[in-house]
């Protein structure tokens, strides 16, 4: 990766903003769910949450599980489950997993059912908001999750003017827009991730390098996968293995020169979008 553009400062002005604006809604709300990219669920995951949410109920979902390595999906909700976390893994696009989130948002907010109950109040909707890093699935989610039928419950006093709450059921209120949070990479090598699932902007990233950086994971992590989905050898260098790509796919611009740019697109493009099988970039070294 080139150093020089991994190190840009990205951290645009609409983050600040958005920051701002989560700050303002988690003091509406009784619960936060989290949502990371089952693929890199370390990367994935902005350390800062646990300062923003402190005090609150807590949810992680892995979404994208199906792009994700199954065995590593299981491992990672075992690591955050250790660590007291209420966790699961779906898929919002299809809707895998999300009926047993509403299960899960009970038992992370037993405690201040209970304190209701014991003040006398019954049947206080609880109030959640969907953060992640961008890309991660909010929006799908929120979608999946809340449905096309349900009614938006409008303004409220005390709420900020447009602010919306989705009735979801009987006893919870999502708010329509999530939270977004940074990405952050001081680690070169939590920003490939980040750039590998789309979630910091393309423009700052060599994609020729990110494609060997890719290749690299996947040798090391999924031998044979690289073999089997190009039909190409595995063993050498990285800039070897790019140039094999691109003539196994025919990728070649003027003059019959193999155009590597457009082999590295199409090696990102294939991991986004799960063709080289389901794959987890992270480990979890429990
Ligand atoms: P965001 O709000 O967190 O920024 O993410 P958003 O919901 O916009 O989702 C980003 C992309 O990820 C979308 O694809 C969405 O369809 C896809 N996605 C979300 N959840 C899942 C999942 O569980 N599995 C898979 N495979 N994909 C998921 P897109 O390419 O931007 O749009 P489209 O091709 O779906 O139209």
């Amino acid at each position: 990766m080139n150093d020089e553009k991994m190190n840009v400062n990205w951290y645009p002005g609409h983050m600040t903003k958005a920051k701002r604006m989560m700050q303002e809604n988690m003091i509406l709300i009784d619960l936060v769910i989290e949502v990371l990219d089952a693929r890199i669920p370390l990367s994935s995951r902005n350390p800062d949450i646990d300062d923003l949410a402190k005090n609150k109920s807590r949810i992680i979902l892995l979404n994208k599980s199906d792009l994700a390595d199954p065995k590593e999906n299981k491992r990672w909700m075992q690591y955050f489950e250790a660590k007291g976390a209420h966790v699961l893994e779906i898929n919002a696009k299809t809707g895998v997993g999300i009926k047993s989130i509403r299960g899960l948002v009970e038992k992370a907010c037993k405690e201040k059912i209970e304190k209701d109950k014991k003040r006398g109040i019954v049947n206080r909707p609880i109030r959640a908001m969907v953060v992640g890093i961008p890309n991660v699935g909010k929006s799908t989610f929120i979608n999946a999750f809340a449905g096309k039928a349900c009614t938006k419950t409008g303004n409220k006093p005390g709420v900020t003017k447009g602010k919306q709450w989705i009735r979801v059921g009987k006893n919870l209120e999502l708010l329509d827009t999530p939270g977004i949070l940074w990405p952050k990479f001081d680690d070169k090598m939590v920003g490939i991730h980040l750039a590998l699932i789309g979630s910091v902007n393309d423009e700052i990233l060599v994609l020729e390098e990110l494609a060997m950086e890719l290749m690299e994971c996947v040798r090391e992590l999924y031998p044979g996968a690289l073999a089997e989905r190009y039909q190409i050898e595995e063993d050498g260098s990285l800039s070897e293995l790019l140039e094999r790509v691109a003539e196994s796919r025919k990728c070649y611009g003027k003059g019959e020169v193999l155009d590597l740019g457009k082999a590295a697109s199409i090696l990102i493009e294939d991991f986004r979008n799960g063709r080289m099988g389901r794959m987890t970039l992270e480990v979890c070294q429990k």
